[in-house]
């Protein structure tokens, strides 16, 4: 019995975290981290330091490879999150260690209180589940109207988008111009595969959310994220009961 429990506790418990560090992966890696870096200094260096430029941190695992790349090179770079208010436990711990670790005080953003209020008394705790619509409303308030705030002001914002994340995703570009918001948006992981990221997660010994570990490959409020299934699509936990091509919180919407 014991050994058996020996061997468990031995065996990495999500093989899509835990990517074989082969030669080529590792290379592909730094070639690509590198860039990303290149990409990143050039913005700052064309665009103007601190308040200029700002990092959207979900604290996904996607995030982590940007938010480790902009905090251990010290890029003047402002990193901010939405605080939605039903994120998962494991994503408010998360967000204290990387405060601890990288020794930085994270920009929080809250959703509008009486927005939150007033939703929540006209249609109920949980009402995302009842319709497209009511769940979009709900993004809107939590997520998309702090989003703004966040945004107000700056000159481009950094995303932890992938192509290969989602059809809503394919042909994304790395630099591209937010006409909704205004401001330049930068994908800067944009080609990376799912193994690349977790290479550099592992390499770069980077913090990373527990839930990843728990077939949590994409994580978002917790109410509206669920574990996937082997052979699932790497976003099928998110909002699992609406079709995949309307899956987009409105963070991401072009118009
Ligand atoms: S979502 O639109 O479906 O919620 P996803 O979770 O894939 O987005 O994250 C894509 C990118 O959106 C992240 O890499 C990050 O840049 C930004 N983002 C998403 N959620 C947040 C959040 N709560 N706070 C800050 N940025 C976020
Ligand atoms: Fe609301 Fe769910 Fe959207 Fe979070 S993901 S803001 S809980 S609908």
């Amino acid at each position: 019995m014991s050994g058996a429990v020996s061997f468990l506790q031995r065996a990495p418990s999500n093989p899509a975290t835990h990517p074989e560090l082969t030669e080529s992966l590792k290379a592909s890696v730094a070639a690509k981290a590198n860039a990303a870096l290149q990409l990143l200094r050039g913005v700052v260096a064309e665009l103007g330091g601190q308040g200029e430029v700002t990092f959207a941190n979900s604290f996904g695992a996607e995030d982590m490879v940007l938010a480790d790349l902009i905090l251990r090179h010290r890029l003047p770079i402002e990193i901010f999150s939405l605080d939605t208010g039903r994120l998962p436990s494991e994503t408010y711990a998360l967000i204290g260690e990387v405060e601890e670790r990288y020794e930085t005080r994270l920009k929080i953003y809250f959703p509008d209180a009486g927005a939150v209020e007033e939703y929540v008394r006209r249609e109920g705790m949980n009402a995302f589940y009842r319709s497209v619509d009511l769940r979009k409303a709900c993004c809107q308030i939590r997520k998309v109207e702090p989003l703004k705030r966040a945004l107000a002001g700056k000159k481009a914002w950094i995303t932890g988008l992938r192509a290969a994340q989602a059809v809503t995703r394919s042909g994304l570009p790395v630099r591209e111009m937010d006409e909704g918001n205004g401001l330049e948006k930068l994908n800067p992981l944009s080609d990376w595969s799912e193994a690349e990221v977790w290479a550099y997660v592992r390499l770069n010994e980077v913090p990373y959310n527990a839930l990843h570990d728990q077939f949590y490959p994409s994580i978002g409020c917790a109410p509206c994220t669920r574990a996937i299934a082997v052979g699932e699509d790497i976003r099928a936990g998110r909002w699992w009961w609406e079709d995949p091509a309307s899956k987009e919180c409105g963070l991401h919407v072009k118009d």
